[in-house]
Parts: structure tokens; sequence; C-alpha cells
């Protein structure tokens, strides 16, 4: 007999479903409890409901276990690229070398910018926010791809705007830093892979031909799997409410953008590095920024420190702390703030206070410090974020329309005045 769940409500009982996942994770259904019972659920902050039943993405918190359609983040970040890893979320299987190159070749195809977008790029002040440009640009494409306003697309046309959104985001990042720098932009170039060619787009120059660091490239990779999807987040939550309108896929991932801009979600590995800035600055007492961070009438927290869903610790963290060590050694350098980034983690890990609440180090405590040695302003941080999540919004959107999922549309319960009377403006 199938699971249930039973709710005592008066003196009725009520029976509800039980879902099972393949990794036998069980939710209690509660899709008909208002119409049988006429209550519904709260939850602020989502902390216990599934908003959906996905094949995308697995973790489980406790054991810190991520799978990208059942393979674990350790494997693919050891093994693949980050063009097999988007293929594999979007399209939900690996691919074979002949499916990758022919995915590559279209996205080279689609990597162009209209010309005309480069008068959005010189609206912006040089000071701009690298995220705020990134929303709004994304947000623009649908002017130059009529086909994506369709509420209702062809398959035909989804994976138009799929492949031309991926294919054009690694230009618009790189022209956002081109942008930010006062230099000319860099075009793309068909010869060099989904990475390689990103990074020749951000560090080329017009005057002369630069070599791209293999090691750089690997690392990048690297750090763009680990980012590629995380389940139903704030930000791919955002994506999928969003599109749940029948909103088009760019304007569905430029509010994910937004959403991904807080510094409690993609915004923490820019926090991260300004927070190890200021204490060594400060002197580097990493005594008194735990105190800081445990003491509730200071609103400091310790950035890149926590998470919603992992209580054991992030296996995002640990492949980035490793990739740090190696990155840096194979670079040649030696960035004070990783001695405090260091010292931080080991005071946090053996005080109670952190312990207790099961707070760990996240994929964002180190990914900062990557970045900046490969050569990245602080401000960039989180748009190389948004750049590696964009598979898994994407797949997550698709998957959101395949499964013709209803408009998002939560409750309340309301707590405002009761039936006020109306009193006239000359009376008030
Ligand atoms: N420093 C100090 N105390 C903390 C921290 C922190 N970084 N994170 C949580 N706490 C405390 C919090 O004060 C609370 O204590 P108490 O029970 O005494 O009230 C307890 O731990 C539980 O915290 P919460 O805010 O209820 O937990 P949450 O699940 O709502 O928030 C979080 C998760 C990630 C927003 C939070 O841990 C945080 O603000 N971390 C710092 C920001 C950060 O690094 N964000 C990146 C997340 S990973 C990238 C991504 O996928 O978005």
């Amino acid at each position: 007999m199938s699971e249930t769940a039973s709710i005592n409500l008066g003196e009725k009982t009520y029976e509800l479903p039980v879902i099972t996942g393949t990794e036998n994770e069980k939710a209690i259904d509660i899709s008909k409890l208002r119409d049988q019972t006429g209550y519904i659920t709260i939850d602020s902050g989502f902390k216990n409901t599934g908003s959906t039943k996905s094949a995308i993405t697995y973790l489980d918190g406790e054991q810190g276990i991520l799978k990208y359609r059942g393979y674990p983040i350790e494997v693919l970040a050891e093994k693949c690229s980050f063009l097999e890893v988007a293929y594999l979320l979007i399209y939900g299987d690996l691919p074979s070398q002949a499916a990758l190159d022919e995915f590559q070749r279209e996205l080279s195809y689609h990597a162009l910018l209209h010309e005309d977008m480069k008068k959005f790029y010189d609206g912006f002040p040089s000071k701009a926010h690298p995220m705020g440009q990134l929303c709004s640009l994304v947000s623009s494409l649908t002017a130059f791809s009529p086909e994506s306003l369709n509420p209702n697309p062809t398959q035909d046309d989804i994976n138009l705007t799929v492949l031309k959104l991926l294919a054009k985001m690694p230009t618009i990042v790189s022209w956002i830093h081109k942008g930010s720098l006062g230099e000319p932009f860099i075009y793309p170039q068909n010869r060099l892979d989904y990475v390689s060619n990103f990074m020749h787009m951000t560090f080329g120059q017009v005057t002369h031909e630069i070599d791209i660091d293999p090691v750089v490239v690997d690392a990048m990779n690297k750090l763009l799997i680990l980012h590629a999807d995380h389940e139903q987040n704030c930000s791919t939550s955002t994506v999928r409410i969003v599109g749940s309108s029948e909103c088009n896929l760019y304007a569905s991932i430029s509010a994910g953008i937004s959403a991904l801009w807080g510094p409690l979600h993609g915004g923490a590995n820019q926090a991260v590095i300004e927070m190890l800035e200021k204490i060594k600055d400060d002197g580097g007492d990493t005594d008194k920024w735990i105190a800081k961070a445990k003491d509730k009438n200071d609103n400091f927290r310790l950035m890149g420190f926590g998470h919603r869903v992992y209580k054991n610790f992030d296996p995002r963290a640990k492949i980035i702390k490793k990739a740090c060590d190696d990155i840096l050694a194979k670079l040649g350098i030696n960035d004070p703030v990783l001695e405090i980034a260091k010292r931080l983690e080991e005071a946090a890990l053996s005080d109670p206070y952190f312990v207790e609440r099961k707070l760990y180090p996240n994929v964002d405590f180190y990914s900062g410090i990557i970045y900046r040695a490969l050569g990245f302003p602080t401000d960039m941080f989180t748009v190389l974020f948004a750049l590696g999540r964009l598979p898994g919004w994407i797949a997550q959107w698709k998957e959101m329309r395949e499964n013709k999922e209803p408009i998002g549309r939560p409750r309340q319960v309301y707590v405002g005045a009761v039936d006020r009377d109306f009193v006239e403006m000359a009376k008030r």
C-alpha cells in the first residue's frame, strides 16, 4: 500500500499522499490541502517546501552529496569540460564527441552580439556594477530575438534561444569587463573552445595575440562546473517562477541574475574577498572577527560560511579549496588573504557557535581567491558565478516548461488591519 500522512483538523482526519524521489527523498503532497480542508501551510523562506519534482540535480545536505543528472560533482569537475556539463544539464545526457563538436560549432556561430548592443554598453557609467549591467544586457537580447517572445514557443524556437543565450553570455560578460577598463572589445574566435574563447575576449588585446595558459583555462572550467546547478536555490526558483508566467527565457534568466546578486546568495563571493581585505587591513586579528560574527547585536556575518541545505560540508568548497592551493602554486602567487581565510576557517570550525549551528565554508569562501589569481576584479566575481549557473538555469526553465508547470503563485496568511473606517483628508 502506498504511504500516506494523516493530518487532524478538529474532528476530522485527512490522508495526504506521500511522494518518494529516486534517491528516497520523502515529501507530503499538500497540493489538494486547501480544497479539502480550507487550510494552507506556511513556510517562510520555503525551508520545508518542495516547489517541483526535478530530474536535474540531487543534493543531500547532511551527507555533503551533489550530483548532476546522477553523476557526482567530484567526477564531473575532474573529468569534464564546462561545455560537456552544460550539455548534460540541458539535454540530460553526456554528449558523444560528435555531439559536443556540433554543440561547440553552433555556439561559435551565435557568439557575436548585434553591433547595436554596443550602444547599451556606452550608456552605462564606467563604475556601473557588472551584475546590474549583466541583467539589463541579457534582458535586452529579446530585442534582437523576436522569436523568443512567443509565449508558446516551438521546440525549435526554444533550442535556438538556448543556443543563442549560452553563446552570447561569455561575450556579454567579457565586454562588461573590457568596458569597465575602457578597453576595446575583443571579438569571439571560432577556433577556440568555449572557456578559452571567454578568456581570450576577457584578457585579450587588439594590439597583439595573447597566450591563454591551459592552467588558467582548466581552473576556470572547474569553477564554472562547480557553479553550474544547485537545484531550487533563490535564483533558480526565481527563474522558474518568472518563466511560469510564460515569460521568455532571456527575461527569466535576467530575473535569476538579479536574485543571484545579493550577498546572501551569489554576491557572497565578492563579499568574502571584501571581508578578508577588511580583516587584513584591520591587523588580521581573526578572533576579533569571529567574535563579531557570533555577537547577535552586531550584524556582521562570516561571509562564505553557512548554507541553507549543507549541514555537514559543501562538497564544492572541498574541491575549490584544493583547486585554490593548486592554482596559486602553479601561478606562483602568494595571496596574503589566503592565510587569513585559512585561519578564519580553522578558528570557525573549532568554535562551538559554528559547530552547533553546522556552519561550514561554502562554495564562495575560496572561489574569490581563485578568481583574483586569474586576474578578475572583485566586482566581476558574481558575474562569473552567473556565467557558470547559466546552463543550470536554462535546464530548470526548460524542465518547468516541458512539465507544463502551473504559474507560481504562493498564498499568505493576512495579518493586517480588518475593516477600517475611511476618514476624509481634511479630517486626518
Ligand atoms: N555567520 C554567523 N552566523 C551565521 C552565519 C554566518 N555566516 N550563517 C548563519 N549563521 C547563524 C544565524 O545567525 C543563525 O543563528 P541563530 O540560530 O542563533 O539565530 C543560524 O546560524 C542559522 O542561520 P540562518 O540565517 O537561519 O540560516 P539560513 O539557512 O536562513 O541562511 C545563509 C543560510 C547561507 C543565507 C547564511 O548561512 C548566511 O548568511 N551565510 C553568509 C552568506 C553566504 O556565504 N552566502 C553564500 C551561500 S552559498 C552560495 C549560494 O549557493 O548561494
